[in-house]
């Protein structure tokens, strides 16, 4: 978003136009921004083959899917749903790389029908698939390093105590299901985490990953996860992405060497791609003065940007409409029946009603975590590109809250 001539503006498109046209609470996702992030990944790591699968659980909507696509994105998948609205986005299934967790193996089957790229996390289903398709259908193993990495807990998995992934400590049993049936194995995977800005956390998985690897000799690539780490306050550290594709692109020749052929690498980043194009547009509803607190509460809540109350995830928060207002103290609060704090004690240019707020970095884990609480209707979503800003989905209205809704008259 930038400022220019006291008014601010997403991709050339002036913010308050886009609030005009499409009305709010409204998703807005810069075109530009994502098509920029895609390149700066692709340029650190130009030096190998790299391939980029864009973790659609970020942002799902098939207009950011295609525009991706265009770019040379791939993508990773972690339902069956998700990866069917890829294929219907344009993306071969074999660009597409289905990573489930805890799913039953008759979506294994799917996926495999579906002609996906299969990625497992569980000795179970390596049996299920060695038993049924013996070497003929290649699978990749998603690997749990231990490594403790990320953000907050919440948003940890590469740890010992983590529900994903085939623990390290684990191979022998993996390798007895790999040689009893055969099974062609094309890939090795380790994702630890989210937010992770050190560098140095990819070059240990690596480390795991290159020793682990030798004894896998149909592999095509080694898939190093997403989880960089984006800004989500001002002044923020981040992923430093030369300095990782640097030493990441050394050390991952040096293992080629080694290994005795060149693979691919692959990234699955969601947040780096997607964070900081996004913004929830919202309208303050009221200005709210208590005893203690100045309150300015939206028509949003948590049940369009569910971050701040699940993570306790920090979202930056500009006025829009009063570039000239003196700054005051404000909690940002939603609309919901619980205390649905978007951000507490923020400096904001002068509030007042009807004013409209940019919540920032709402483009990863925004929309695809929304929900319909309090019956509440979930936003439109709108893509500015190129000079234009365009609805890529329309806001709900009653009718999607009762479709599904069978009256039963005992
Ligand atoms: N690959 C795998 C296997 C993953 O599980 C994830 C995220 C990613 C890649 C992408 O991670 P990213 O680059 O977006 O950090 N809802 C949370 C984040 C949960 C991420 C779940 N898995 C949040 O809003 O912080």
């Amino acid at each position: 978003m930038q400022l220019k001539e006291n008014q601010y503006y997403i991709g050339n498109v002036p913010v308050l136009d886009i609030c005009r046209e499409f009305g709010t609470p409204v998703y807005v996702y810069d075109g530009n921004t994502i098509v920029e992030k895609l390149h700066i990944l692709q340029e650190a790591f130009s030096g190998v083959p790299v391939k980029i699968k864009y973790a659609a659980k970020a942002l799902t909507n098939i207009s950011v899917l295609k525009l991706l696509k265009k770019e040379g994105a791939g993508l990773d998948t972690v339902s069956i749903q998700e990866s069917r609205i890829g294929l219907m986005a344009g993306f071969a299934p074999e660009d597409i790389m289905y990573t489930p967790n805890c799913v039953s193996f008759d979506e294994i089957e799917e996926a495999v029908e579906l002609g996906l790229g299969i990625n497992l996390d569980n000795i179970p289903m390596l049996e299920h698939l060695g038993k049924k398709y013996g070497s003929t259908v290649p699978c990749a193993i998603r690997l749990n390093p231990h490594i403790v990495a990320g953000g907050n807990t919440k948003i940890q998995v590469g740890h010992k105590y983590s529900k994903f992934g085939i623990s390290v400590e684990q191979m022998p049993q993996v390798m007895e299901v790999v040689h009893k049936y055969k099974l062609t194995i094309n890939g090795l995977h380790i994702h630890t985490g989210s937010d992770i800005k050190e560098a140095d956390v990819f070059l240990q998985t690596a480390s795991i990953l290159f020793d682990l690897a030798m004894q896998f000799p149909h592999l095509k690539f080694i898939n190093f996860g997403g989880g960089f780490k984006v800004p989500y306050k001002p002044g923020d550290h981040t992923t430093n992405m030369k300095e990782l594709g640097r030493k990441l692109s050394d050390a991952f020749l040096g293992f080629c060497k080694r290994y005795g052929k060149t693979l691919e690498m692959w990234f699955e980043p969601g947040k780096f791609l997607v964070s900081e194009a996004g913004y929830l547009l919202v309208q303050t509803n009221v200005v709210k003065q208590t005893p203690t607190t100045v309150f300015v509460g939206v028509n949003s809540g948590m049940n369009h940007l569910i971050r701040p109350m699940m993570y306790d995830a920090y979202h930056d928060i500009v006025n829009v409409s009063n570039p000239d207002g003196a700054p005051k103290e404000y909690n940002v609060v939603g609309y919901i029946c619980e205390t649905d704090t978007i951000g507490a004690n923020r400096t904001l240019d002068e509030v007042r009603e009807g004013d409209i707020l940019a919540i920032k970095n709402a483009g990863a884990y925004g929309f695809s975590m929304s929900s319909n609480y309090n019956s509440r209707l979930r936003p439109a979503e709108v893509l500015v590109y190129q000079g234009q800003a365009k609805l890529i989905r329309r806001r709900e209205v009653l009718d999607d809250l009762l479709k599904n809704q069978v009256e039963a008259n005992f």
